[in-house]
């Protein structure tokens, strides 16, 4: 599949789908208090959308019932929204948030710790959001997709985390998931060569322990095949002439 090229237009459209979202997670992080369902979360998360005139699309995305994956403690992905999940001091939350704003994608995800948790949970959720950045550092024009990948995987693996390879970063625009992927591993093979204009996501998925992963009987919610816990951090990003601009966060 072709990749597509951002115009100007299409990428002020996706900076402004990008506020949203970071203004989204923003809310989520203040609200979120043990006791709360998944659901509640979930609620909160499709008003907020809407209150921004954006669209919710993971709802209904292939079937997927909520408008954000809500994803606690060895879930990587995925987690279905549920009244029967109750949050819990100490528990570590994995958000992951798609909307669209006049026909514009953003996607980005934070794994948010609740009340007191373990120093190893915490240590996760930080290595994930800099193996982030980590790999950000290489999304640049003329670089390759694998370099991407390359540098999140050499980088959490000091930490002797598992860097899932079962689902990957994406190009996004018009469309939640757009060619290329984008592993946050080193494929072995270089991969697409980075232009600017590209949108794309990086979300490194990180295991406390091995990256094997396993799907529950709901079809839907991905979990550590290990039973250890999982971070995730993603971003919306434009690949420049230059710095590589992330596009879901506030500047
Ligand atoms: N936000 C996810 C991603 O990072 C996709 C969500 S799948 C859905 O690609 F079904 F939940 F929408
Ligand atoms: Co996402
Ligand atoms: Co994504």
């Amino acid at each position: 599949m072709a990749v597509a090229i951002k115009s100007e237009r299409e990428i002020e459209l996706m900076r402004q789908a990008g506020r949203f979202l970071a203004l989204t997670h923003l809310e989520l992080e203040k609200v979120i208090k043990p006791g709360m369902s998944t659901k509640d979360v979930d609620r909160i998360a499709e008003e907020t959308i809407r209150s921004y005139g954006c669209i919710p699309t993971s709802l209904n995305y292939n079937g997927f019932p909520g408008s954000a994956c809500v994803s606690l403690n060895d879930e990587i992905i995925h987690g279905i929204p549920s009244d029967k999940r109750i949050i819990r001091d100490g528990d570590i939350v994995s958000l992951d948030i798609t909307l669209s704003y006049k026909g514009y994608q953003s996607d980005a995800a934070r794994t948010l710790a609740v009340g007191n948790v373990s120093k190893e949970a915490l240590q996760l959720i930080e290595v994930t959001k800099q193996s982030f950045y980590e790999g950000l550092k290489y999304a640049k024009a003329g670089n390759h997709i694998n370099d991407i990948g390359k540098a999140v995987q050499a980088y959490v693996e000091q930490f002797g985390y598992g860097v899932v390879r079962d689902f990957v970063g994406h190009g996004i625009g018009k469309e939640m998931h757009e060619s290329p992927e984008v592993p946050n591993f080193d494929t072995g093979r270089r991969g697409m060569k980075l232009k600017p204009g590209m949108t794309i996501t990086i979300e490194p998925m990180i295991n406390a322990g091995r990256y094997d992963v396993e799907w529950m009987d709901d079809d839907w919610t991905i979990v550590t095949a290990d039973g250890s816990l999982s971070a995730h951090h993603e971003n919306t990003i434009l690949i420049t002439s230059g710095e590589p601009e992330i596009l879901s966060i506030l500047h």
